[in-house]
């Protein structure tokens, strides 16, 4: 259970500074099209602020402790930080298609460990998630086009 919980604890890490990436990206959007991807931004940190409280207390439910700390996040995420200025709409698409990308990739791995492991509540709570992801990762992909 040692790795799986590691897993998740990178997961969270990811999750956490996603949100804030997220939610710096809504405050420096600019362009034609902000009024959509300004909205758009916040629906999507809302959800992942939800997977933040979901993927925590499952790790408590696996009787492992989920890292709670900013230094803790910072010193193990993959989730490059937006920087504090303007942003134009195409970087903000790029860079969220790029950490979705990290995120379905962090939450595949678990659902493989946890089925190796027979632990079948982590894998289900991975596939709604993995199902999640792929459909932005489409409707992101596609808004490029
Ligand atoms: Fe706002």
């Amino acid at each position: 259970m040692e790795n799986l919980n590691q897993n998740l604890n990178n997961f969270l890490s990811d999750l956490n500074v996603f949100y804030r990436k997220l939610q710096n990206y809504h405050w420096n959007i600019k362009g034609k099209d902000f009024f959509v991807i300004h909205a758009k931004l916040e629906e999507y940190y809302d959800e992942i602020n939800e997977q933040v409280d979901e993927v925590a207390e499952h790790i408590l439910t696996l009787g492992g402790q989920p890292l709670g700390t900013l230094k803790d996040y910072l010193n193990t995420t993959k989730i490059t930080e937006a920087e504090n200025k303007k942003v134009e709409c195409t970087v903000v698409f790029n860079e969220i298609i790029k950490d979705y990308s990290t995120l379905l990739q962090d939450a595949t791995k678990i659902k493989e460990l946890a089925d190796e492991q027979q632990e079948h509540k982590t894998s289900a709570l991975m596939d709604g998630i993995i199902e999640d992801y792929s459909k932005k990762l489409w409707m992101l992909k596609q808004s490029m086009e």
